[in-house]
């Protein structure tokens, strides 16, 4: 039985930051952003948006209102959660609207845990063909104003239905996880902020890559030559750049070629949105299937890499009616509007964050259907704009 991700949604905040706003507020040359990071655009999240309300968005682009009704679980991977009990699955679960007879839940290893809820959700589709699992990667990506991982933050949220007999992609049996204790990226639970040794993460980063694709070459003897494309976890696009090029080195023949191209189709509404972290990887995959050059039955390879650390390596084949499973991403990423330098920063600082008091944010006009309105007796309030 085949089973994978049947479709795929993505949701971000309506305000971008141009990287040439952020480079000349830094007194940094554009081009090391433009080029040397690879981002041209990143999301600017306002304080009515959070994880919970951008996976909600997602998930309510994601299904029809029949699947609603035959989710069975509901998964949110994420590494900025908004509790350190409950799960968001839960707020989320509400806002959808989804039945009570579902099992919901959230899942943390930095921006690894979409992939392990996707390969969770793979095993209780094996038990139960007929189940219908819900995975939503959602999260913001913060280090701080005027800090070196500034540039390369970011927000969004990728839903996925994964099913029997999926319509974009049918994962194969195996894949290669890998995980090691490593202080290259963490957060502390008092701190609202990402600490990250980052030239250090980039090295785990690409050893993670070269160990997990080793391992899969070595377990199924495919090569390169058997994909059509590699997608990769993306905190910003140069790092996939890195990675594919420690593989590829001065290769560059037709399969090299083609890696190339895939890269860059992977990498183009990443350079637009920034790092999604745990949901990186499933925006580059939509894009790749928007902007790539692939072909239904051809092999794409997928490589998560979450600090701390855990990676994965595996693989699925694109399916036949995979576009009818992706959405209007390149529409959403047009419709957003941009904000200069000031703005982004007021926002920055406007966000709940760890305050204890009652806060009550104005309501937004800037079409966004769910909102955190603010917090009440230690409570986050949650509103649907279209019910409220
Ligand atoms: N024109 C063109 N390129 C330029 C340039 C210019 N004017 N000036 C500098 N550059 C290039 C540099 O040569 C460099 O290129 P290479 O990496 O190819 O050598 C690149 O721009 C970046 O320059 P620096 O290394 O000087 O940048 P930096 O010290 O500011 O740090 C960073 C960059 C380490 C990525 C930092 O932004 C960071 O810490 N980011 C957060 C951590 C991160 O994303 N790590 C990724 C792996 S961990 C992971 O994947 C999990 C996750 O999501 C967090």
């Amino acid at each position: 039985m085949k089973i994978g991700i049947d479709k795929l949604a993505f949701a971000t905040t309506p305000y971008y930051l141009t990287m040439e706003d952020l480079a000349q507020g830094r007194g940094e040359d554009p081009n090391k952003y433009l080029i040397g990071i690879g981002q041209d655009r990143q999301a600017v999240v306002p304080p009515t948006q959070d994880v919970v309300t951008l996976a909600a968005a997602a998930g309510e682009k994601l299904l029809t209102n029949e699947e609603r009704d035959q989710v069975s679980t509901i998964i949110v991977a994420t590494e900025s959660g908004i509790d350190n009990s409950k799960a968001t699955a839960i707020y989320v679960k509400r806002l959808l609207k989804l039945n009570d007879f579902t099992r919901a839940v959230e899942i943390k290893e930095a921006c690894y845990s979409a992939t392990a809820a996707i390969q969770f959700a793979r095993g209780l589709v094996a038990l139960k063909p007929q189940e219908k699992v819900l995975v939503i990667a959602s999260d913001v990506a913060r280090y701080g104003l005027n800090t070196g991982g500034e540039v390369t933050q970011g927000a969004g949220a990728v839903a996925m239905l994964i099913t029997a007999n999926p319509r974009v992609l049918a994962i194969e049996e195996t894949s290669v996880a890998y995980a090691k204790d490593v202080m290259d990226f963490w957060r502390p639970l008092y701190s609202e902020e990402a600490m990250v040794d980052g030239k250090y993460s980039t090295n785990v980063y690409i050893d993670f890559f070269k160990q997990t694709w080793t391992r899969y070459q070595q377990l199924t003897g495919q090569t390169l030559a058997d994909f059509t494309a590699l997608a990769f976890h993306l905190p910003f696009t140069k790092m996939g750049k890195k990675a594919l090029e420690a593989e590829l080195g001065e290769r560059d023949d037709t399969i090299a070629t083609r890696m190339r191209a895939n890269l860059k189709a992977e990498q183009a509404a990443c350079r637009q949105v920034g790092n999604l972290y745990t949901g990186s990887l499933y925006l580059g995959l939509m894009s790749l299937l928007v902007n790539g050059d692939v072909q239904p039955g051809e092999r794409i390879g997928l490589f998560s890499y979450g600090s701390g650390s855990e990676g994965e390596f595996y693989a699925g084949i694109l399916q036949s009616g995979y576009q009818a499973g992706l959405g209007d991403l390149s529409e959403q990423l047009a419709a957003r509007k941009r904000v200069d330098l000031a703005t982004y920063e007021k926002n920055f600082n406007a966000q709940l964050g760890l305050k204890e008091e009652d806060v009550t944010f104005e309501t937004p006009t800037d079409g966004q259907r769910f909102i955190l309105a603010g917090q009440k007796n230690h409570q986050r309030q949650y509103v649907d704009l279209n019910e409220d």
